[in-house]
C-alpha cells in the first residue's frame, strides 16, 4: 500500500512497527523473499536411520518428503505430484522403497525420480516430457551436526556461509562428539494463533523475557536467583551474547555462576579440564569428555568450560535450548531442544520441538533429557506454555487499528564490544543480556526483505 521497509523498521529509533506481525501483503513477500530463499531445518538424520525411511515435514507452507534413498543419501522433496498436484506421500512417517500417489497411480523413488505411470503400455505420463523431467521437485540439502536443513535457492549462499561467524559457536552443540546427536521421538507440534514472527524475534536470543515471564523458573531455584533478589542475582541473565550480520544469535552463561548456583562451590584456580568435569555442558557426561577434545579446537574447549552456549537461534526460525538440568543420580545432565516456528499463514505458526541426547549418552541420561526437556521446553513444559499464553495476545494487539500503529522497540543496546581473549568472531555483547542480537534479528529480516 505504499508503507515502505524502512518506515516499517526504523533503524535510527530501533524501532519495528505492530503491523509487521499482521499485513498479509508482508507475508506474501517473506514466503518468497526468506522461507523459498533460507536454509531451513526439517529434520535430524537419526529419524530416517534406513534406506528408504522418511518424514514429512513443512518448508513454511510448502509440505515435503524428506528421504533416505537405497544408497543411503538424504533428499527433500516437494510433495506434490507432478500430474494433476496431489499429495504424493500421505504419511508422516514411514519406509517405503517407492511413493505412489493416490489419484492416478504415478509413483517416485525414494530419491523423487519418476518411476512410471500405471499402465505402461498406454504411456499415460505422455511424450511432451522425458521420465527425468517428471520426478518431484528438488530442494538443496545440508546435513549439519546430523541437522537435515534443506532451501529451495540453489544459488544462494552454502550452509557455512549461511553460519557465517557463528559456525564456532554452533559447532560447540552440534559437532562435538563421534557419535553426535540424537533425536528422543517424532518432534512434539502445536499450532498458535500468532505470526510467525512473534516466536521467530524471540529467538533472536531475548534474554530479557525470562525474568519476570518465566520468573517460576527463579523461583523454583531451576535459574537461580533467590526469593528476595530475583531480578538482581539470576546468573541466567549474564554472560555473553553473539550474534552476526545473517541473524542468528547465541547467549553463552557464566560457567562459574551456573556452577556456584547448582553447588555452592567455586571454580577458582581450576584448569579448564576440571572445570569441564566440575560442570559438563548441558548433554555431555564424563565419559563423553574425551570426545570434545577430538572434535573441538583448544578455544572452543576453554570456551564450553567458561562461558558455553545456552540459549539462542537461527534466523529465521529456529531457537535451540541447551539447558543444564539436575539428573536422577545428582548430576546435571540437561536438556538439549530445538524448536522451529513454521508459518501457517499471516495468523498462525506451527510450534515444532525436537529433543535430543548425545547418541553415545548411558541409555539413563537419555531417559532423564527426555523428561527434562518435555517438563521444560516441550509444547506443555513449564517454560513454552509461558510463551505460548504470551505470543497470541501481541498477536491480538497487532491487528487491532491502534495496535498495529504501535511499535516494538530495541533501545537497550550495549554494542559490539569484544571482551580481552574473547574465544571467536562475531558482534559480541558482553555483561546483563540486553536487546542487540533481537535488534540485529530484524536486521536480517530487512536485508532479505529489501532484497528483490
Ligand atoms: Fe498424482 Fe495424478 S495427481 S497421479
Amino acid at each position: 500500500d505504499g508503507t515502505t521497509l524502512d518506515e516499517l523498521i526504523d533503524v535510527d529509533m530501533n524501532e519495528v512497527s505492530m503491523r509487521v506481525m499482521s499485513d498479509e501483503e508482508l507475508y506474501a513477500h517473506e514466503m518468497e523473499r526468506i522461507f523459498a530463499k533460507t536454509w531451513l531445518l526439517l529434520a535430524h538424520e537419526t529419524e530416517i536411520p534406513n534406506p528408504g525411511d522418511f518424514v514429512m515435514r513443512d518448508m513454511a507452507e510448502d509440505n515435503v518428503i524428506v528421504s533416505r534413498d537405497r544408497a543411503g543419501e538424504i533428499h527433500v522433496m516437494l510433495n506434490v505430484c507432478p500430474h494433476r498436484g496431489m499429495k504424493v506421500c500421505l504419511a508422516e512417517a514411514g519406509n517405503a522403497a517407492s511413493h505412489r500417489c493416490i489419484y492416478h497411480g504415478w509413483a517416485f523413488k525414494s530419491d523423487g525420480s519418476f518411476l512410471g505411470a500405471p499402465v505402461e503400455r498406454e504411456r499415460m505420463h505422455g511424450d511432451k516430457r522425458g521420465k527425468e523431467e517428471l520426478g518431484l521437485k528438488k530442494a538443496r540439502v545440508h546435513v549439519y551436526g546430523g541437522l537435515i536443513f534443506a532451501t529451495w535457492n540453489y544459488e544462494g549462499p552454502t550452509f557455512e556461509e549461511f553460519l557465517g561467524d557463528t559456525k564456532f559457536y554452533f559447532d560447540q552443540l552440534f559437532c562435538r562428539t563421534d557419535g553426535g546427536l540424537e533425536m528422543l521421538g517424532p518432534p512434539q507440534r502445536f499450532v498458535l494463533p500468532c505470526n510467525w514472527k512473534i516466536p521467530g524475534e524471540q529467538s533472536g536470543s531475548d534474554g530479557f523475557h525470562t525474568l519476570t515471564l518465566h520468573r517460576s523458573l527463579m523461583e523454583g531455584g531451576i535459574m537461580g536467583g533467590t526469593a528476595e533478589s530475583i531480578y538482581d542475582n539470576a546468573p541466567g541473565m549474564y554472560g555473553v551474547d553473539i550474534s552476526c550480520k545473517q541473524g542468528h544469535s547465541l547467549r553463552c552463561l557464566e560457567a562459574a555462576l551456573t556452577f556456584k548456583m547448582f553447588s555452592n562451590m567455586s571454580f577458582e584456580g581450576k584448569t579448564v579440564d576440571e572445570r569441564l568435569h566440575m560442570l559438563p555442558p548441558p548433554g555431555i557426561t564424563p565419559e563423553l569428555i574425551p570426545q570434545l577434545y577430538k572434535h573441538l579446537s583448544p578455544t572452543q574447549i576453554e570456551q564450553l568450560a567458561t562461558c558455553p552456549p545456552q540459549v539462542g537461534g537461527m534466523f529465521p526460525n529456529i531457537l535451540f535450548a541447551f539447558i543444564f538440568a539436575p539428573r536422577t543420580d545428582g548430576g546435571a545432565s540437561g536438556a538439549l531442544a530445538l524448536h522451529t516456528y513454521v508459518p501457517k499463514g499471516p495468523n498462525h505458526v506451527e510450534f515444532v520441538n525436537f529433543i535430543f541426547a548425545e547418541k553415545d549418552a548411558p541409555e539413563q541420561v537419555k531417559r532423564d533429557m527426555l523428561q527434562n526437556s518435555i517438563q521444560q521446553t516441550g509444547t506443555s513444559g513449564t517454560i513454552e506454555q509461558d510463551d505460548a499464553d504470551t505470543w497470541p495476545q501481541i498477536m491480538r494487539n497487532a491487528r487491532g487499528v491502534m495496535g498495529k500503529g504501535m511499535t516494538l522497540k530495541y533501545q537497550a543496546l550495549t554494542g559490539h564490544q569484544k571482551p580481552e581473549g574473547w574465544y571467536g568472531d562475531g558482534l559480541i555483547y558482553p555483561g546483563f543480556t540486553k536487546d542487540d542480537t533481537q535488534w540485529n534479528w530484524w536486521l536480517a529480516y530487512r536485508d532479505l526483505m529489501s532484497d528483490a
